[in-house]
């Protein structure tokens, strides 16, 4: 296992480019199981997820092959197994979103549930009742969604949350079931919109991606397709939140501005400037930084995978920020990581009250999940001497080289083998 040991107190500055999304590339390489011919897709990141992914796809009988740095083709004609194992699921919960392609594919899928993660129980009643919607007959047995349907039909399926994962796990059923289908509340996140955009060049039938009612007539067949996969607007919103938190002034080049809304006003509120111009997005601070109120909320309000990177810079606020994560049941657990640097948070359920002004002082700290291993490199970056973030495989999940993309900046960090892991 590796470590990242950070030297604090650098200022970064200069221009960096953006991964594709992590979040965005995942439904779309489960999509290939949905069609027998071939699929390319490019700007994809090279990290842990992703490996685990085509780990998955290789096991279901998809050829999946990198044709290039973030190019990967692949092909679903001899994809026979129906199966997603526990082994392979319980390591990446957005293993689930096969269970629809599988379904559409063969008539039958028996997926893995994912069980829980550090951040929360992570259900998928909402997948379920959807699939169920469209007349599969699921059923949960020794851990396994075990589903099956002669023919899918198209139908109304209400979610009682906008999720992200069974907005996808259901569209990628009905786009080749048998009439329409209209899924209300559904998530309208950017990842969702792209995997709308790649389904539709395979040739399905959907209206209203990114909106909270998703129309879809089914088809008989899909085929292949050539897909860009979009930028990852947590890395550009992890990025940005470096920049304020050690007062520099970074340009991030390619940022995907239209979907950073709520992360610009949050960050200007916070005392950051940030200018978009020609589709780069530049960020500087310096400015003392005020405390804010945060409401994480599903797109397009503020991101919960941002929290985590947005409570390591309010502990560096003149004042105190209140943080409400509205999404996930356990998601602070950075901050008690933080206290271990000298960060002030308290928390009561879903709210942290973060006082400000903390002189952060480095420290070992460890990592227990992929935007918690961001929010402890963010406070190192501004801690006093040296800080040791371990079990850094967490963030190696989602995000692509970024220890060499900070230290470009000037950030004063390294990664090393972690020999008391
Ligand atoms: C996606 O997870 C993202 N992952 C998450 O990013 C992100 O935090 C989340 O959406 C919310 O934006 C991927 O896209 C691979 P949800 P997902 O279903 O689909 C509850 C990261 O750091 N829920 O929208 O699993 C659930 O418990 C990761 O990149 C049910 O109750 O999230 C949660 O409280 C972390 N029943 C809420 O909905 C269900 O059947 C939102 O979950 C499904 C979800």
């Amino acid at each position: 296992m590796d470590k990242i040991i950070i030297h604090g107190g650098t200022p970064l500055r200069g221009s960096i480019g953006l991964s594709g999304s992590k979040n965005a590339t995942l439904p779309i390489l489960m999509a290939s199981l949905l069609t027998a011919e071939p699929l390319v897709i490019s700007n994809v990141p090279r990290l842990r997820d992703v490996n685990t992914a085509i780990d998955l796809l290789a096991t279901l009988g998809v050829d999946v092959q990198w044709s290039g740095e973030h190019r990967l083709e692949l092909c679903g004609a001899n994809a026979a197994s129906w199966e997603a194992p526990y082994e392979l699921v319980k390591t990446m919960r957005a293993s689930f979103v096969v269970l629809g392609p599988l379904l559409a594919r063969h008539g039958r899928a028996r997926v893995s549930t994912p069980g829980g993660c550090a951040i929360g129980a992570r259900p998928v009643n909402l997948h379920m009742a959807g699939i169920r919607a469209l007349g599969a007959k699921v059923q949960l047995r020794h851990g396994y969604v075990e589903a099956h349907a002669e023919r899918l039909r198209g139908a109304r399926v209400w979610l009682d949350n906008p999720s992200v994962g069974a907005t996808e796990n259901i569209m990628m059923a009905a786009v080749r079931a048998q009439g329409q289908t209209v899924i209300e509340n559904a998530a309208r996140e950017p990842e969702v919109q792209d995997l709308a955009r790649m389904l539709t060049a395979m040739g399905a039938q959907i209206a209203g991606a990114g909106t909270h009612v998703i129309e879809i007539e089914g088809v008989q067949r899909l085929h292949g397709a050539e897909h860009h996969v979009i930028a990852d607007r947590i890395e550009a919103g992890s990025l940005m939140a470096a920049a304020t938190i050690t007062g520099g002034d970074l340009t991030i080049e390619n940022a995907p501005v239209d979907q950073l809304d709520a992360v610009m006003v949050k960050l200007v509120e916070a005392g950051a400037e940030v200018h978009a111009h020609n589709g780069a997005l530049r960020v500087c601070r310096s400015a003392p930084l005020h405390p804010i109120e945060l409401r994480t909320l599903p797109y397009p309000g503020f991101p919960t995978d941002l929290q985590a990177q947005m409570m390591a810079v309010l502990t560096q606020a003149h004042g105190t920020s209140v943080i409400t994560e509205t999404i996930f049941e356990n998601r602070f657990m950075h901050a008690l990581e933080l206290l271990r640097m000298g960060a002030d948070v308290v928390m009561k359920g879903p709210t942290a009250i973060v006082r400000g002004s903390s002189r952060l002082s480095g420290a070992p700290v460890m990592a227990t999940d992929l935007r918690a291993s961001m929010s402890l490199i963010l406070a190192g970056l501004v801690a006093e001497n040296t800080t040791e973030v371990s079990r850094i495989y967490h963030l190696d999940r989602g995000y692509e080289d970024i220890d060499a993309k900070l230290r470009a900046i000037g950030a004063r960090l390294e990664r090393v083998p972690d020999k008391g892991e």
